[in-house]
């Protein structure tokens, strides 16, 4: 699924459609270039799931977990992640293991520790709008696309 996304109001109103399909317990791998609304779209999960304070980018905590209403969520930030091996430090098996929704930037840098995702989204700049690219892993992640296909969603078909 391809959607075009124009501003920043549109990347946060995807990242709020997405928590409410994703199931307890997804990964979402959150690939693109530096830049192209990666964190944005966690500050619309969040704030749709209840969450009312900041969110920091975890670029340099590589991790920040919140409590909210609905669900406990992970964000994570690989960028500066040297070794994918740093990710077991991390405890990552224990975050992605339960009910907790796992939101993962630069996934590419934890690759051969982090675990299958339940959906993707590749975001890539389009002028000064985003192209956002969404893809399942296994059939989780492919009920997570029917449910969103389902629904109205923020921007303009891919395509267009
Ligand atoms: N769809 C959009 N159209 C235009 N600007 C956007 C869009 N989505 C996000 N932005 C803007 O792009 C900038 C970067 O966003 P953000 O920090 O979310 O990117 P990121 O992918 O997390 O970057 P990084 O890789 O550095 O973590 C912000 O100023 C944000 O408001
Ligand atoms: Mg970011």
């Amino acid at each position: 699924m391809e959607r075009l996304i124009r501003t920043p109001e549109e990347m946060r109103a995807l990242g709020a459609v997405l928590a409410a399909v994703c199931p307890p317990g997804a990964l979402v791998r959150l690939e693109g270039d530096l830049g192209t609304g990666k964190t944005t779209l966690v500050r619309g999960f969040l704030a749709a799931l209840g969450h009312e304070g900041p969110v920091r980018s975890p670029t340099y905590t590589l991790i920040e977990s919140y409590e909210t209403g609905a669900r406990r969520v992970h964000h994570l930030d690989l960028y500066r992640l040297n070794d994918p091996e740093e990710l077991e430090f991390l405890g990552i098996r224990d975050l992605l293991d339960g009910e907790a929704v796992c939101l993962v930037e630069w996934p590419e840098r934890g690759t051969g520790v982090l675990p299958e995702a339940t959906l993707a989204v590749h975001l890539r700049h389009a002028g000064p709008a985003r192209r956002a690219h969404l893809r399942a892993g296994g059939a989780e992640g492919g009920a997570c696309l029917e449910a969103l296909a389902g629904r109205p969603l923020p921007g303009v078909p891919g395509d267009s």
